[in-house]
């Protein structure tokens, strides 16, 4: 289909994280029980880090990573231990689980506040195949002790595969290098290593690669939007640079990774960008569901970031991210143009549709991915590798490696540099008019 009506029809459309009528949605993936075709027949071990929503789950989105490891691995996944240092939530979790058909998987799972705990106590029939990290990215990412699990698992589990969430850290500027040394050591110990850009693994996404590759195009330009609905943003660190890193590192981190899969590598020096902040007349929001007076001024989080850059192949990447919706529903775009083609992604989140126009045709043919979970992908990709399954012509590849992830943090971090600055300079020209008059 490629009529503009029909176009315009979808975007009508809910299309935000927590549209109820997800097509990524955990209900539709069968349940532990259910699944037949397991390969292997040995127990696999994981260990939980963080008990938190990109774990078990919330009705803030579509991810819940338990639910994916339940579905990939049914019977065999043994969770030997859920790390939180919220006791309370992390047993409360494992209780809920335990009342379900997925009780064998955590039933016999330990509780730690922390790593060491868990290292200090674990019995060696507990040595875990994988380690799932999902606490907050203040505490990962650094070679600083208390913030630098990736060392500590490469210390006390060499060999064992990890998982880590996305942002990698959202730690000082200045420490992005040590994140830099994290992956090496990643690289060097050869350790089977993903992060959670999921959206890489859309079909969609995929589908837009593969014309790429078989057509030969150079990309030429990437134009991302994402905007967000605030309203149900309800979680204060959200709001506070002190704790989030703000809106680009933590949230548009994703749309800034899409931008990097497509355009390669983005000449930091090159990035600039504007801000609307929450202190300008038109980045007043009226339905903050958080009481934004208690974070210091200077940690409030500006309501629109737009960014250019140059890629090193030549090509422009832009970026604008939106905190101006209200409900529920995000808005989010992605376009990759090259000679002759324009690819645009809609609604990558929840139904993603892709729009292709190619050269010979003015219009688009439209292309609906009604059934897509690209976080069921990353999980089920990494249990393959980690199990080295190769019977799948389209083996399993891990689409976001550490170091790769390093350099989208790199990139966001350079994107909120420059709105900074952008600001400053602009604080600046006002109070000097303001002594000139
Ligand atoms: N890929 C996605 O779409 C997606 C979606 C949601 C969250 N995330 C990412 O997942 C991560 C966690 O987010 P969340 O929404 O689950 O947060 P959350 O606040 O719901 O949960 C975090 C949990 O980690 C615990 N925690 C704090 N410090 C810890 C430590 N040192 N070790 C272990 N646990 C610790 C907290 O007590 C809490 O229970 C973030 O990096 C976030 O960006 C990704």
């Amino acid at each position: 289909m490629s009529l503009p009506s029909r176009r315009a029809s979808e975007h009508r459309r809910g299309s935000g994280p927590s549209s109820r009528r997800a097509s990524i949605d955990p209900s539709r993936l069968i349940p532990m029980d259910r699944v037949h075709q397991v390969p292997g027949s040995d127990d696999f071990n994981v260990v939980f880090i963080g008990a938190g929503n990109i774990m078990f789950g919330s009705d803030e989105g579509p991810w819940n990573h338990s639910f994916r490891f339940e579905h990939k691995l049914g019977p065999r996944l043994k969770v030997v231990a859920l790390i939180d240092p919220a006791i309370e939530r992390a047993t409360s979790v494992l209780q809920k689980k335990c009342e379900t058909f997925v009780k064998s998987a955590y039933q016999d799972t330990r509780v730690f506040k922390t790593f060491e705990d868990f290292v200090r106590n674990m019995h060696p029939r507990d040595r875990p195949r994988a380690i799932i990290v999902g606490s907050p990215p203040m505490f990962r990412g650094s070679t600083q002790p208390g913030r630098n699990i990736e060392m500590q698992i490469l210390q006390h589990f060499p060999g064992v595969a990890m998982f880590i969430e996305k942002p990698i850290a959202t730690g000082p500027e200045g420490e992005i290098e040590e994140a830099f040394k994290i992956s090496k050591m990643i690289e060097d110990s050869k350790t089977v290593c993903s992060v959670g850009y999921m959206l890489r693994y859309l079909k969609a996404v995929q589908m837009m690669k593969k014309i790429i590759d078989e057509n030969q195009l150079t990309v030429m330009s990437t134009i991302a939007r994402y905007a967000c609905a605030y309203e149900s943003i309800s979680k204060p660190d959200w709001w506070d640079k002190s704790k989030s890193a703000g809106p680009i590192i933590e949230q548009g981190t994703h749309f800034c990774d899409l931008s990097r899969y497509f355009g390669g590598e983005v000449e930091i020096s090159s990035v600039q960008a504007h801000s609307l902040e929450w202190d300008e007349n038109a980045g007043h929001l009226s339905k903050i569901n958080i009481n934004e007076s208690t974070i210091a001024p200077e940690n409030r989080i500006p309501r629109v970031t737009a960014a250019t850059w140059k890629y090193e192949s030549g090509a422009v990447g832009s970026f604008t991210h939106v905190v101006a919706l209200q409900g529920k529903n995000y808005s989010c775009e992605f376009e990759v143009y090259a000679d002759g083609y324009s690819l645009k992604l809609v609604n990558p989140y929840v139904q993603p549709v892709l729009y292709i126009r190619k050269p010979g045709d003015d219009n688009e043919t439209t292309i609906r991915f009604g059934d897509d979970d690209p976080f069921f992908s990353e999980v089920s990709n990494l249990i393959d590798i980690i199990e080295d399954i190769e019977e799948d012509p389209e083996a399993a590849t891990i689409l976001s490696s550490y170091e790769d992830a390093v350099r989208t943090y790199e990139f966001t971090w350079a994107i909120r540099k420059a709105t900074e600055k952008c600001r400053e300079d602009r604080v600046k020209k006002v109070a000097e008019a303001a002594k000139v008059t």
